[in-house]
């Protein structure tokens, strides 16, 4: 049935529009490519040539192959072109009164049996739908950015949607070499739905001063092993952009997960963007962060669970420890706060909590006791054994996992609603994000104990619904279950 689309449209030659016509381009498919204007339309000729061209420069096409791709483009500034097409997918700016207003006059123009398409990121398929007269036939097809690179396409239907149509736009998705997810109308669909309330809570941690940005960043890259830290890529992907993803989401779910940290607001305000404006987390003028300090050493006692292997790290790097009585600094590995410590201790303001997070960072947090120069010399120490100090505040869970948990809660939440499959869920983050894993084999590597532990201990602290174990996490724990591979 996929083979049906053969003539395929193309609304807004942007960012995603030119990305989108070159993907049905190279895939063998007739494209009508339509702009606003004439100036918008040589620079959406522009953004075609020079993606192909980039592809040729890197080896990836062939000249001819680059010529083929675009003689397949027709270029237009009229919507009347688009009558025969058998499918027209529009990327004009993320505004409900555009779409509506272009949707109206597609359905006017198009054959009564094409199918109109939206890559809205956040919007309402089904309102957008709800517009044309022919609300069986509008569908969302979701592609990521830059589209040509990207594999992954969420297909999203409505209540309203014509049977089989999401099988043939997902059939048609594969056709380009792209690899399908298919979902219900909910804000965000899959990836952003998941993506952006971490992001935000990555905010709300910096906001409270949980960790520095850059310590954030380093803890999610290293620690977590993402591609990058969460203020990179709000940067990336523009705050004022997901600024409005979240007020969508929280619009439809009055959760105040989804409601967006004051302090990303306060940057889209000023106008501090992202990359786009020079600046939005990181600056593209700041001055280079001074080099890290020098590992340094100190007396230490180290106390705590997997205690002594770090002891025989330490002195593997020369450093013997020492009683806690004699102790300059003492480090108390832990995965929870450790200021409970404390009031036993001859010297509270010595304590630091270390926790080991993969093989490459520590996070080294500090309690409200802790002096300054103490967490100085623990961050040494820690550079000492060649591990990449994290400097937080004892927090439940600290920094990674406190971010890791709830974004894995929400995946089990979101999978528990029937909304998405685990595999889809799995293969949505995996293609969308660049993780190396999805949630659920994330949720598997880590142990659903381990999770479900840690959520209520965030929850305890700070009694966010969003927080407390996802009921079915609680039960598959309670029934022993020890990974999601387990259930049918
Ligand atoms: N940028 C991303 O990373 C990304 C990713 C996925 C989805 N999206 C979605 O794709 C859509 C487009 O985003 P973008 O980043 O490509 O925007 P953009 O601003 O880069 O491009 C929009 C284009 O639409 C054109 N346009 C506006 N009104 C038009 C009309 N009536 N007829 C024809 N062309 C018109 C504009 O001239 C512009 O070239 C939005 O719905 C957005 O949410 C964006």
């Amino acid at each position: 049935m996929a083979g049906s689309f053969e003539t395929v449209g193309v609304v807004g030659l942007g960012t995603m529009g030119a990305g989108i016509a070159e993907c049905f381009a190279r895939a063998g498919i007739a494209v009508i490519g339509v702009e606003a204007g004439p100036e918008a339309l040589t620079r959406g000729r522009g953004h075609l040539e020079d993606s192909t061209g980039r592809a040729v420069a890197k080896g990836r096409l062939s000249e001819a192959e680059r010529s083929e791709i675009l003689g397949r483009v027709t270029l237009t500034v009229s919507l009347e072109d688009l009558a025969d097409a058998d499918l027209v997918i529009e990327a004009v700016p993320e505004v409900m009164d555009f779409k509506r207003a272009l949707f109206t006059d597609l359905d006017r123009i198009c054959k009564p049996s094409a199918v109109l398409a939206t890559n809205t990121s956040s919007l309402s398929v089904t309102e957008i739908a709800a517009t044309t007269g022919r609300p069986g036939r509008v569908i969302g097809m979701h592609f990521f950015n830059p589209a040509p690179v990207m594999r992954l396409v969420e297909v999203i239907h409505t209540l309203i949607t014509d049977d089989g149509l999401a099988g043939e736009v997902a059939d048609l998705a594969r056709r380009l070499g792209k690899t399908p997810v298919t979902v219900g109308d909910r804000a965000g669909f899959v990836v952003n739905r998941l993506l952006l309330p971490y992001l935000n809570h990555a905010a709300v941690l910096l906001e409270n001063g949980v960790a520095t940005r850059d310590g954030i960043d380093t803890a999610m890259r290293l620690g977590a092993g993402l591609p990058m830290g969460p203020f990179a890529l709000l940067d990336l992907i523009g705050l004022d952009t997901s600024y409005e993803v979240l007020s969508v989401l929280f619009r439809e779910s009055h959760d105040r997960r989804h409601a967006a940290a004051p302090i990303l607001r306060e940057r889209v305000a000023a106008g501090l963007l992202g990359r786009k404006s020079g600046g939005g987390f990181h600056r593209a003028s700041e001055p280079v962060a001074p080099t890290a300090d020098e590992p340094s050493a100190c007396l230490v006692a180290v106390l705590g669970e997997g205690g002594d292997a770090f002891a025989a790290r330490l002195s593997a790097a020369g450093l013997k420890s020492v009683p806690v009585e004699d102790a300059e600094v003492v480090v108390a590995l832990s995965s929870v706060p450790v200021v409970e410590l404390a009031p036993g201790l001859p010297h509270p303001e010595r304590l630091v909590g270390l926790h080991l997070v993969g093989d490459q960072v520590a996070e080294v947090a500090s309690t409200a006791l802790t002096g300054p120069e103490v967490a100085r010399a623990a961050e040494g120490l820690v550079r000492l054994v060649g591990l990449v100090p994290v400097p937080c505040r004892d927090r439940a869970e600290f920094v990674v996992d406190a971010l890791l948990y709830p974004y894995l809660n929400d995946a089990v939440r979101m999978y528990d609603s029937g909304y998405a499959t685990r595999d889809d869920i799995d293969t949505a983050m995996r293609l969308g994000c660049g993780y190396q894993t999805g949630p659920f084999e994330k949720l598997d590597e880590l142990g659903l104990e381990t999770v479900r532990d840690g959520l209520r201990a965030l929850y305890a602290e700070y009694r966010e619904p969003f927080l407390a174990p996802a009921p079915l996490l609680e039960q598959l724990v309670a029934a022993g279950v020890r990974s999601f591979r387990d259930l049918p």
